[in-house]
């Protein structure tokens, strides 16, 4: 594969997971529900009828998976703090023993020798917030930012690594305008109150962890996604700005400070209910901005469909995942030259990277995946490269660590580097995860010398 010594001697070679997708034990030790165990259990909502209810057992095994992720040589690893286990209800009570699970958690991560990079938010709101009226209300920003002071007291000697959110773009548009995830609704006003809530939150998040942890590093998590026109048409050229300015703009643009782009303002025609002080909240200096990139998005001009009324169409290359997303690493260098560029990152992980294949154990018992190694291949080379042009990036984490819960999808989208099979929650690295081993061995070799 193309050489990836343009990665910096400290390159953080890492994998990612998120609490709901592997933990499981839903009812266990004083956790609530969230919205999306309610959503997972609504007929129709997941493929099969699957939910989170015992997911990989993480909340059991996670000894067996921390030691794993040390056998591939993992220098960090990214996990999310479920709220519903540490605050679950709206009372604001701490829940002890979801809090103490975070603590365990940490200290084995650190005395494998991982960096912890915890996620404070991935999607999995209490069921009881929501019941409040969930992110399209400021009361939920508010609530989000006293559980990030409760985790940053418990965690903050230990964890300097911290992401606010993962993918606000998920929650807002596909949570609430698409209603394809938790809540599911489909309401644009809700949608675009969600969204700025949800930048509220962060704001709240980072003046918590700033307050506590002086030597915080702290970043947020977005999925960006290049986009391009269909055809040449002038209607399908404006069509890409709008589904830029939707998947792009409207999240990077007003955590740099920037406010919220008046053409998308003007299309959601929403009033944002913004208050005194919060755009400055909102656009707190960070240390670090993830992306996670999984395709590019190639749109036409759609009059009827839901804002920002832009269709993606199928992209040209072949090359296709289990998710039916069009293979394209290119687009990886892009967004990574994007934000270098456009947006000054100072700092960028890649926090996401990675593919759903179908997965098949071997009668000898392993797994051969050789599509997801030349899926990670290209996609390092693609981020190597655009290092080589100036790009600051400072580490990688494959989605994911292991084969787990993939939201609407169910348990049949497999994106793991190790295989688990759910019958007996056995565990078996695939042969991607040896191939990403060894990179991540001939790295640290490399450097050392
Ligand atoms: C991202 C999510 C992650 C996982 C991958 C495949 O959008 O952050 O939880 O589902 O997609």
């Amino acid at each position: 594969m193309n050489d990836l010594s343009a990665f910096p001697d400290d390159f953080v070679w890492g994998a990612a997971t998120a609490a709901y997708q592997i933990e499981g034990a839903a009812t266990e030790d004083g956790r609530a529900p969230s919205i999306w165990d309610t959503f997972s259990h609504i007929p129709g909502n997941v493929d099969n009828g699957d939910t989170g209810d015992v997911a990989c057992d993480h909340y059991h095994r996670w000894p067996e998976d921390l030691a794993l992720a040390k056998e591939l040589g993992l220098g960090a690893y990214r996990y999310s703090i479920a709220w519903p286990r540490v605050v679950p209800q709206a009372d604001g009570r701490v829940n002890e023993a979801g809090l103490a699970f975070y603590d365990r958690l940490t200290d084995a991560v650190l005395e494998a020798g991982m960096t912890p990079f915890p996620t404070l938010y991935h999607w999995d709101l209490p069921q009881a917030q929501q019941d409040r009226g969930g992110w399209p209300v400021r009361e939920t920003a508010e609530r989000f930012g006293e559980f990030v002071e409760v985790v940053a007291d418990r965690l903050g000697d230990r964890v300097k690594h911290w992401a606010t959110l993962n993918e606000p773009l998920c929650s807002a548009w596909i949570g609430h305008l698409e209603g394809r995830m938790a809540p599911g609704l489909t309401d644009l006003t809700a949608a675009v109150r969600a969204s700025y809530h949800l930048h509220l939150g962060h704001g709240f998040a980072v003046r918590a962890l700033r307050e506590r942890i002086p030597d915080a590093q702290i970043g947020i998590v977005n999925n960006l996604s290049p986009v391009l026109p269909a055809t040449d048409s002038e209607a399908d050229r404006a069509a890409a700005l709008r589904a830029d300015g939707h998947i792009n703009r409207w999240w990077l643009d007003a955590i740099h400070g920037r406010g919220y782009p008046e053409d998308m303002v003007k299309l959601y025609g929403v009033e944002l209910p913004i208050q005194d002080g919060d755009l400055d909240l909102i656009s707190a200096p960070l240390d670090w901005l993830g992306l996670n990139y999984y395709f590019r998005q190639i749109v036409t001009d759609d009059p009827t469909g839901p804002a920002p009324y832009a269709r993606m169409v199928p992209g040209p290359n072949e090359e296709r995942t289990a998710m039916d997303w069009e293979v394209h690493a290119p687009g990886i260098e892009h967004l990574l030259l994007r934000l270098t560029k456009e947006y000054g990152a100072q700092k960028i992980y890649v926090a996401e990277s990675g593919a759903a294949y179908h997965d098949t154990v071997a009668p000898d018992g392993s797994v051969h995946d050789p599509e997801r190694t030349a899926y990670l291949e290209s996609h390092l080379a693609a981020c190597a490269r655009a290092v080589a042009q100036g790009a600051p990036l400072g580490g990688y984490f494959v989605w994911s660590l292991i084969d787990n819960f993939e939201w609407s999808y169910g348990y049949d989208k497999r994106f793991g580097l190790v295989h688990v099979d759910y019958e007996t929650q056995r565990r078996t690295v695939k042969s991607s995860g040896r191939r990403y081993a060894e990179l991540i061995a001939e790295h640290r070799r490399r450097t050392a010398r």
